[in-house]
């Protein structure tokens, strides 16, 4: 869709539609009483008579309406004008979204730009629509025979700034909203295919694409034979099982200076979690076609940090694999050694995750990190604690956890810290090895993250637990393309500070 800024009058707007926003209760916003008295008192007539609340998801849709050259007017509820915060600003976003797509408007002009959300610019503004509106439409119908386009689909969409002098700040939050839509979209895509086509071959490729796409980019795709070179036990302990072969994915890219350390997201990319010989239970299994969800995020964010071209170092390192039971896969018990030199005995194959993350980090040293953000669907356990909401944020330094958070409040793809505390660690204690790779049934989240930290000590790290958060279950079921809004807003903050 074309996003595109404009300032002028409501009623005077030629156009498919013009939105324009009515707080509770049934209070009208500036455009709407400028609409109102265009059309000498139709829009408070409809209201008094109680066609419109204002609460937030409630719409009213007129048309034809005299002295105005629209085509359409869409009235949307927004609930209490002082109560409106991020989260109610997304879902008045989504709710006009999926009414414009179901009343065939293709152009359409905005004036949802002048409501009032506590603490954000109108930049804010755009760059959320933008996300919003994209999330509502997209569909996920490569693999549908009939893809049931629409035929009068959303085309244009201006959105209406009070004088010229908001113009530059208002086409910057369109750029910067659709780089993050279209990284947020390429994570989506990913992490919906099925695991037979989205193998760890495939994301490989998916990232050589990068390459060619953006030439501040560069991508290795490491083999089974050269992570044994490195030394990579854990990880291998994990791809031996499948018949597709593991591999391990760097993304370099440069837009800042050749001295500036980079930023480091490691994404979990098991393009397929049975669980392996410690098996899961059939019900819901599809689902862990999403257990590369991390590693769909840090494409997507990079991805969006090189459309802006951003002026600042990343790296992504993708460890991929398939987590299959087999004759050679590995058992309960195994004892295997990690790049770091440290031990881990297997209990139960299906803690792959920490796996094949734990000789990533060590891997991601070589990049003398300024940070290292790891994004995994790392534990049931952290949808049992933080719901579907935020993701789980564990750290070993405090001004990353608090750069992290901040970044959640603004971009509205949340997370939320647990402990990482030492008293936690004994848990993973084994009679056999240095360390088990389970650490028992209390606070699962958390004991995965001591798991990790033991590879992270030598630089800043946070590890992000997406498992609530990356995907749906049910009707809706899907990847939610989080946390690359949250990890593009990090970038865009540390560039800012
Ligand atoms: N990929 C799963 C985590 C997961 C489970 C995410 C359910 C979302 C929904 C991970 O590899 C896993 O299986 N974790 C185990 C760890 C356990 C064996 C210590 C889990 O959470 O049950
Ligand atoms: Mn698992
Ligand atoms: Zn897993």
């Amino acid at each position: 869709m074309e996003y595109t800024v404009k300032s002028g009058s409501p009623e005077k707007q030629r156009i498919g539609c013009v939105v324009a926003a009515v707080f509770a209760s049934r209070k009208l916003s500036p455009s709407a009483k400028v609409l109102d008295k265009a059309s000498g008192g139709l829009i408070s007539n409809l209201i008094r008579r109680g066609e419109l609340e204002g609460d937030i998801g409630g719409t009213l849709l007129l048309h034809n309406v005299e002295n105005t050259l629209c085509d359409r007017i869409l009235l949307i509820g927004c609930g209490k004008e002082k109560d409106l915060d991020t989260s109610a600003y997304c879902q008045i976003n989504k709710v006009m979204a999926s009414t414009l797509e179901a009343n065939g408007a293709t152009e359409v002009a905005s004036y949802l730009t002048e409501i009032p959300v506590k603490n954000r610019s109108l930049g804010w503004k755009i760059q959320l629509a933008i996300e919003g509106i994209e999330d509502a439409l997209y569909k996920f119908t490569q693999l549908k025979t009939d893809k049931k386009t629409s035929r009068r689909p959303l085309r244009k969409f201006i959105f209406s700034v009070s004088g010229r002098g908001q113009l530059m700040d208002g086409e910057a939050a369109v750029r910067t909203g659709m780089a993050i839509a279209s990284g947020i979209r390429l994570c989506k895509d990913i992490a919906n295919l099925p695991g037979n086509l989205c193998t760890p071959d495939y994301i490989a490729r998916q990232a050589l694409n990068m390459q060619k796409q953006f030439p501040a980019t560069r991508v290795q795709v490491m083999e089974e034979n050269e992570l044994e070179q490195l030394g990579m036990g854990a990880f291998l302990s994990v791809s031996k099982g499948s018949a597709q072969p593991g591999k391990l994915i760097t993304i370099e890219y440069s837009g800042g200076t050749e001295t500036q350390k980079p930023i480091v997201f490691v994404g979990k990319g098991v393009t397929f979690d049975s669980g392996g010989i410690s098996l899961k239970p059939g019900a819901a299994m599809d689902e862990m076609k999403f257990d590369m969800c991390g590693a769909a995020s840090v494409l997507g964010a990079i991805t969006a940090c090189a459309e802006l071209q951003l002026e600042i170092n990343l790296v992504g390192v993708i460890p991929t694999v398939e987590n299959m039971p087999d004759g050679k896969a590995s058992k309960p018990g195994d004892i295997v050694t990690s790049m770091s030199g440290q031990t881990i005995e297997i209990l139960n194959t299906d803690a792959e995750g920490r796996l094949i993350l734990c000789d990533a980090l060590t891997y991601a040293e070589r990049f003398d990190p300024d940070a290292v953000i790891d994004i995994a669907t790392l534990t049931g356990a952290c949808v049992v604690a933080l719901g579907e909401h935020p993701a789980g944020l564990l750290s070993n330094h405090r001004p990353l956890v608090n750069g992290l958070l901040n970044a959640g409040q603004a971009s509205g793809d949340r997370c939320w810290e647990l402990p990482l505390w030492d008293d936690y660690q004994s848990q993973l204690d084994s009679n056999f090895a240095d360390m088990a790779n389970i650490g028992g049934k209390s606070a699962g989240a958390i004991t995965a993250a001591c798991f990790l930290s033991r590879f992270a000590k030598k630089y800043h790290w946070a590890h992000l637990d997406i498992a609530g958060i990356a995907w749906r279950s049910g009707k809706e079921k899907g990847a939610t393309g989080r946390p690359v809004g949250l990890l593009v807003q990090y970038v865009l903050d540390r560039i800012a500070e």
